[in-house]
């Protein structure tokens, strides 16, 4: 029997980026979301960060209230991101670190004691209102040992490191780890994903991982949505430019 189809997350945050560059509404990151869903998405990944530099409150409610696919809420685990799932229940929630300064999530989570301690009253709330939670995990055997066993039901394998090596020496080793990181979760039942700096190119090595369920991806979809569209934007002015013009002014 053929293995069931990965569920592709698109994760539409650099629409929202744009959006901010000019702090009005274009381009709408919900438009991006219903053109993903026709092209064949199955979620859609936005992550709510402190500083609201990209999606917001106002993106997620618009796609709770009319978005026909299940959103997957990346975020950091604190209070006011904490409150703010709960109350827009989001199909999952996907917990990750995050630092005021960096461009974008820089690595796994550190499930120290205090974060574990902080994790557990969050998972119980979250499976009272069916939202799934998954970690965002560097493939580090000694992080992933400190998993709960209840309350999370997905790792998301952060996959930076090997999108940076891929195409080097170093690809094997990352991906490598990727795959030992993979079979240590699946023994766990734990459900696999795997996100960060995938492409075209580096894709499908990770589709070899057995048992992989999801990928979320964001960047380079929204990067070549960019580059593909720029010929067919132009052309739409140049058009218009080449149509009579009408006496005004002349
Ligand atoms: N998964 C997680 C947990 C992320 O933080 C990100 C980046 O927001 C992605 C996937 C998507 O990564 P990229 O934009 O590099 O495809």
């Amino acid at each position: 029997m053929a293995p069931f189809p990965v569920r592709l997350g698109v994760n539409i945050d650099h629409v929202a980026t744009l959006r901010q560059a000019r702090g009005e509404f274009d381009p709408d990151p919900l438009a991006a979301a219903h053109l993903a869903r026709l092209a064949g998405a199955d979620q859609i990944v936005l992550h709510v960060r402190e500083d609201r530099r990209h999606a917001n409150e106002t993106d997620l409610r618009r796609f709770r209230e009319t978005a026909t696919l299940p959103v997957n809420l990346e975020m950091a685990l604190t209070d006011e991101m904490a409150a703010l799932a709960l109350s827009f229940l989001p199909e999952r929630v996907t917990l990750v670190p995050e630092k005021r300064n960096e461009r974008t999530t820089e690595g796994g989570l550190v499930l120290s004691p205090d974060y574990l301690k902080a994790l557990a009253p969050f998972s119980e709330r979250c499976a009272e209102k069916g939202i799934r939670l998954s970690l965002f995990m560097d493939p580090d055997p000694e992080m992933l040992e400190r998993i709960p066993s209840f309350g999370v039901d997905q790792v998301e394998l952060h996959t930076g490191p090997y999108a940076r090596a891929f195409g080097t020496s170093r690809e094997g080793e990352e991906f490598a780890r990727l795959s030992a990181a993979g079979a240590m979760l699946s023994r766990r039942d734990l459900v696999l994903a795997a996100g960060h700096g995938l492409n075209l190119f580096n894709l499908p090595r990770i589709l070899g991982l057995p048992k992989l369920a999801e990928v979320n991806i964001g960047h380079s979809i929204i990067a070549r949505a960019v580059l593909f569209g720029i010929r067919e934007a132009v052309s739409e002015v140049r058009s218009l430019l080449l149509a009579p013009r009408g006496g005004e002014g002349l």
